[in-house]
């Protein structure tokens, strides 16, 4: 008898899949514009400067690899919800947020899709219509009931009337998920006055806002990106954030992330994170620890933070710049006017307009990987490749 024989196969990951087939491709020309990772001048993804001196430290200073606690590293949590919630704020002056330590920006979600599920039964989950793909199936998982709201219009432009629309009319009580900065996949982000009136919907709703926060510094700044999540801390007593430390510190494959609670006083903050850390052990026992060292070094420390800034601020910039000469790229084929909206798009991603048939003939004949909803990683295009790039485009534009 074969256990296993009732067992089938399934398809890929619809991103981490692409990156197993860009590196099966031959072609000495393949572009790899799939998961989104950050790659610099030389394609590669490098560990920041500020990481590897912190880790030179840890070598030295660490003492033992014994567990940490089921919430992690407590001063990473204190450092993390100081970046996120600023130095100033009064939730964490009143100890009415603090951060459980996960395995990366996921692990964070998979912790709030948990908590949903067990703590807040019979809610739904409102994703953005598109979101990132491991949204939908992640909070299924966790058996969390998943609805959309639309984000983009026909045309592929953000559309905040009809997705305002749309949350009215969410049953009070539900949980919507809002990307804070740098969306995911599109690129398009909110306006500050459009937050603003999302607030005042999920305030009159009584919704439970989760503000999915992966991209801190990689939209306009590191205080920048933070305006939405710190607006809805600072408003509304009730607050979810999973924070991701794999883009802006560079910490990927080291999995450091954090699910940040906000709550209406400090004895209910204790009770939400008591449930926290008993699913925490029971999803992945205690967080992996080293990561999360090297962030609260780096955030500990001011020369390393300056540095860590500073490079942050390079991989913000060189991403603005791809996007503006990727326009340019298409201007000589006719092209500049259709994809305009790469150059006001934020962060790694650009919802290209594509279609999935135009992105399948940009694999099959140019070799140039894509995500199949037409979303391109710009954090992972070649500066000397955009001339190959955009006749690709023109060609499978025709
Ligand atoms: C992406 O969307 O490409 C990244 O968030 C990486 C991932 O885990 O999918």
């Amino acid at each position: 008898m074969s256990h296993f024989s009732k067992v089938n196969r399934v398809p890929g990951d619809p991103i981490l899949g692409l990156l197993d087939a860009y590196r099966a491709d031959p072609n000495p020309a393949r572009l790899d514009l799939g998961v989104g990772v950050y790659k610099d001048a030389q394609g590669l993804t490098p560990i920041p400067r500020a990481v590897k001196l912190a880790e030179q430290r840890l070598v030295e200073s660490e003492t033992t690899k014994s567990y940490v606690g089921g919430h992690g590293d407590a001063l990473f949590a204190a450092r993390l919800c100081e970046v996120v919630l600023g130095t100033d704020s009064r939730l964490l002056a009143s100890q009415r947020a603090d951060a459980t330590q996960t395995p990366g920006g996921t692990g964070a979600l998979r912790l709030a899709a948990d908590f949903i599920a067990r703590c807040l039964p019979g809610r739904s989950i409102w994703l953005s219509d598109p979101t990132w793909p491991i949204h939908e199936s992640l909070f299924a998982a966790a058996g969390v009931r998943v609805s959309h709201y639309p984000y983009v219009d026909a045309d592929n432009r953000l559309d905040v009337e009809t997705m305002l629309d749309a949350l009215e009319r969410v049953p009070r009580g539900d949980v919507v998920l809002l990307h804070a900065c740098c969306h995911n996949p599109t690129g398009f982000d909110l306006a500050y006055n459009d937050w603003q009136r999302v607030l005042d919907v999920v305030r009159r709703r009584e919704l439970l806002p989760l503000l999915d926060f992966a991209y801190q510094g990689l939209g306009d700044g590191l205080e920048e990106d933070a305006r939405a999540v710190r607006l809805f801390a600072d408003s509304l007593s009730e607050v979810l954030i999973t924070s991701s430390c794999s883009k802006n510190f560079g910490l990927y494959r080291d999995r450091v992330g954090a699910l940040i609670v906000c709550a209406g006083s400090a004895a209910k903050l204790t009770d939400v994170r008591s449930q926290l850390a008993l699913m925490a052990r029971n999803l992945w026992s205690t967080p992996p620890a080293h990561g999360a060292e090297v962030v609260a070094t780096i955030l500990g420390d001011s020369d390393l933070k300056t540095l860590w800034l500073e490079e942050l601020d390079a991989m913000r910039a060189r991403i603005a710049g791809l996007r503006l000469d990727l326009v340019e790229a298409l201007r000589p084929h006719g092209l500049a006017e259709r994809f305009a909206h790469i150059a006001i798009q934020r962060g790694m991603f650009s919802y290209t307009g594509l279609t999935p048939e135009q992105v399948r003939r940009l694999r099959e004949e140019h070799s140039v990987y894509m995500v199949g909803s037409g979303r391109a990683n710009v954090a992972g295009l070649d500066a000397n490749r955009l001339g190959d790039l955009a006749a690709a485009i023109a060609s499978v534009c025709r």
